[in-house]
């Protein structure tokens, strides 16, 4: 087996060249990637050009020992390709994306988040990553308290299919968000899941968990900054939307948060009261601050550790195709807990 490993950037990258069976592959190096992943928190895998086609991806995925997982109830606009293989987001090319780990605003997000470069961007379109284990020494400490004490809950407005354009910022309809047109089936999906919700006209108003802004890591002694309260707030979508260089969007935002902010996403307090505009700010530009450009190339993976690292990407310009596959670690290797 040919598994070379160097450092970079603080990433682990795994070179792996010349292999004919990736099921056999990944299964050999499963524990060597595993072990990186857990004490690193991210993990390149370059050149593992098969992985480009979506069935090898998740055979590889398997084959390392992940347990893959669906994406109900996600905010990202994507879909499906194959099986658990996803198209890792439809944000228009000239959105660059916000640092965030994956569905951190739900109890139970996935552990792991694996993407493969099938082509990359003709300019611009670096996936970014952010270690998260920074961000508890760099929040303040009163904030962090407060958050502690209160807990965070997230409020989605979902618009209608018919209606989604007309939304500002984040544009991802119930439908889309649940995988289905039925309302009776997005509700089943709601409740089984204990999130609160009420419908305004054709448009899902939806509260999801009441978490606590810090996560205790599935296989480490540790307790990590994992929500999304830095990204979910009219004053940080308008921010974006500036940096972005989208000045429409920016506009829209500042119109809809003054005349009809129930239109936009809010992280709130566990009790419903959004976080003050000033408070979301600061933590945007914390977590902004954590900011790390990793190059792809095509065939290459990138593996992270979803309570660990954030990722994110830069705006581009061309063609940019990776795929994406949530999962857990899954029992049975490296399940005792780390210090
Ligand atoms: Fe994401």
């Amino acid at each position: 087996m040919d598994v070379k490993g160097s450092e970079t950037a603080g990433t682990f990258d795994f070179v792996v060249s010349g292999y004919a069976d990736p099921q056999r592959y990944f299964s050999g190096a499963a524990d060597d990637i595993r072990a990186r992943l857990l004490s690193e928190g991210a993990v390149v895998i370059r050149a593992a050009d098969q992985c480009r086609d979506p069935g090898v991806f998740e055979t590889a995925i398997g084959a390392l020992g992940f347990e893959t997982r669906d994406y109900v109830g996600g905010s990202s606009p994507r879909s499906t390709i194959q099986g658990k293989v996803m198209e890792a987001t439809r944000t228009p090319a000239d959105w660059s994306v916000i640092l965030h780990q994956e569905m951190a605003y739900v109890k139970s997000p996935p552990e792991i988040i694996a993407f493969v470069c099938v082509e990359p961007a003709g300019k611009g379109g670096e996936s970014v990553i952010g270690d998260m284990r920074k961000l508890e020494r760099l929040i303040d400490p009163k904030t962090l308290q407060q958050l502690t004490d209160r807990g965070l809950k997230l409020r989605r407005t979902l618009p209608d299919q018919a209606r989604v354009n007309l939304k500002p910022g984040v544009k991802k309809s119930w439908q889309e968000t649940f995988s289905t047109a039925s309302v009776a089936e997005a509700e089943v999906l709601c409740r089984a899941r204990g999130w609160d919700f009420e419908w305004s006209g054709d448009d899902l108003i939806l509260w999801q968990d009441c978490i606590s802004p810090l996560r205790q890591h599935p296989l480490k002694a540790a307790s990590i900054w994992c929500n999304q309260a830095h990204f979910w707030g009219a004053a940080a979508m308008i921010e974006w939307a500036r940096i972005d260089g989208r000045e429409q969007d920016a506009s829209e935002l500042i119109n809809a948060h003054r005349r009809s902010p129930q239109l936009l996403e809010a992280m709130c307090f566990g009790d419903g009261e959004p976080l003050a505009q000033d408070l979301t700010l600061e933590l945007f530009h914390t977590v902004r601050g954590l900011e790390r450009d990793v190059d792809l190339a095509q065939g290459d993976i990138l593996l992270l550790d979803n309570v660990q690292y954030a990722h994110g990407r830069r705006a581009f310009s061309g063609n940019r195709k990776l795929n994406v596959i949530i999962a857990d670690w899954a029992a049975g290797q490296s399940h005792a807990v780390q210090g």
